[in-house]
């Protein structure tokens, strides 16, 4: 533990006695890894890590903490956009990591449900499931690091969320020490269940704040037997959405994800990752993927989607479209939408603008935002890609070439505002999908005033009197 920070001495030995060793870490190269985000725009400092091995151990410490006035920083994969999961520079924040909560507990077929702990990984969870011959549909780019408790906090949304819903959709049940340490079992797999307030909501999406969930019942599906990706060189925004109007109206059931993505973007990917190169001959300035798959064996995709593109080509919404003929083509077609994130993270420094807005609003939301964010920022680059069939666009900016990064970074808050400004005007949200977290702590007061925000005021204060969940988070410190 470095010299300058208080010991909390007294609480460190009752912790180190109730965890071991490998339960309570304070070594800096084991802290270092916990103190900031995957993007490194968030670092903070912790007097130790909290790495209990089941609910019970959880609970423990929690009651510890909770009698020290120890304020504690939920942990999963570390793979938040929004800082939701990095202690603040105080020095006093103990993070918690729930990685040793991995247990997969029960796959169910007939229920079609899973029940596994929060530290279980996104990916782990869909191959669990599809061993049983099952889908658990929750997928987007960082599934490989992210973690269960982390997505349900955040109430996560992705590539599926228009055929699945987000994260909270796919939860029947949850486990939660609450910050006070009890532990509430709430781990029933009732698809039906009219018992008063459906607690686990409160808990899906509060980024931690009102206590640890520590293992939770999900929702499976039949698995996918026929499957379709294509990627489209689109005429404009409006093209794009048009698509997938064409694609919802024939088989609404068979989207299972619809992606637009613009040229700049397609470009950053081609330049800054190796093998994604442009599977159409058109360089165009917009782009659409679209992913089509039924659990039917006799569902003929293949000539749904050949007949949706022949007829958006025939209208000149479609000007060039690959179709991936094999799974590792259909996955090369993704490749180049989830490498979005990495080829922004090579090219520079981003803003990150997670909005949504009714899909209808789409075309208008990114041609306005990219206008006003050219005019604000000279020379940056607006990379609008992301999950247009939920109306869910990033409307991310990336930096001019020649700027110092930590000079546009701190222009963030201007950047996000020109964005929140049209967003508002379409009726849409400031955080769609990755949350509020220290990023956007505070701006719940300007969007969710009224007694919208004093009830959530209201159920922190009932569920974490003392405010030791995730302090900073959501709400501002
Ligand atoms: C994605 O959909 O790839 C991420 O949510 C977006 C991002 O990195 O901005
Ligand atoms: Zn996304």
């Amino acid at each position: 533990m470095p010299d300058d920070q208080p010991r909390p001495t007294g609480l460190l030995d009752r912790l180190q006695a109730l965890l071991g060793p490998s339960g309570l870490l304070s070594a800096p190269e084991d802290l270092a890894p916990h103190l900031t985000d995957w993007r490194g725009l968030y670092r903070g400092r912790a007097p130790f890590l909290l790495r209990p091995a089941n609910a019970t151990e959880l609970s423990e410490a929690v009651r510890l903490c909770a009698g020290a006035g120890a304020a504690l920083v939920p942990q999963g994969g570390n793979t938040s956009m929004v800082g939701g999961a990095v202690p603040d520079e105080s020095g006093l924040q103990v993070p918690v990591s729930l990685a040793r909560l991995n247990r997969m507990r029960d796959v169910d077929p007939v229920d079609m449900t899973m029940t596994v702990e929060a530290g279980v990984v996104v990916k782990a969870a869909q191959d669990a499931a599809a061993a049983a011959g099952c889908l658990f549909p929750l997928s987007f780019g960082g599934e490989g690091s992210a973690t269960v408790g982390g997505v349900l906090s955040t109430n996560a949304g992705g590539n599926t969320t228009v055929r699945y819903g987000n994260a909270r959709e796919l939860v029947l049940g949850l486990e939660v020490v609450l910050p006070d340490g009890r532990v509430w079992n709430g781990l029933r797999r009732l698809r039906k269940d009219n018992t008063g307030y459906a607690l686990r909501h409160l808990f899906v999406g509060a980024e931690g704040t009102l206590g640890f969930i520590t293992a939770a019942v999900l929702r499976l599906f039949p698995r996918a037997r026929e499957s379709e990706v294509a990627f489209c060189a689109v005429a404009s925004e409006e093209a794009a959405l048009s698509l997938f109007r064409r694609f919802r109206d024939r088989d609404e059931t068979a989207v299972r994800a619809f992606e637009y993505m613009s040229g700049a973007g397609v470009d950053l990917v081609a330049r800054h990752v190796a093998g994604a190169a442009l599977p159409v001959e058109t360089r165009a300035g917009h782009y659409a993927l679209v992913d089509l798959a039924s659990s039917r064996p006799d569902a003929g995709l293949r000539g749904m989607m050949e007949a949706v593109l022949e007829e958006a080509l025939e209208a000149e919404e479609v000007l060039d479209a690959a179709i991936g003929g094999s799974e590792a083509q259909r996955a090369a077609l993704w490749r180049i939408r989830e490498e979005h994130p990495e080829a922004q993270r090579l090219a520079g420094a981003s803003v990150k603008n997670d909005v949504s807005v009714p899909v209808s609003k789409t075309p208008e939301l990114m041609r306005r935002c990219s206008e006003a964010l050219r005019a604000l920022v000279p020379g940056s680059v607006p990379v609008p890609f992301g999950h247009l069939g939920d109306g869910n666009i990033h409307m991310n900016l990336l930096q001019p070439e020649d700027t110092d990064p930590a000079a546009f970074l701190a222009r963030s808050h201007e950047i996000m505002d020109a964005v929140n400004a049209v967003v508002r005007d379409l009726g849409g949200s400031p955080s769609a999908e990755h949350g509020i977290g220290r990023l956007k702590a505070g701006i719940l007061e300007e969007w969710r005033g009224g007694p919208e925000l004093d009830l959530m005021h209201r159920i922190k204060a009932a569920i974490d009197p003392a405010g030791l969940m995730n302090p900073g988070k959501l709400f501002p410190p």
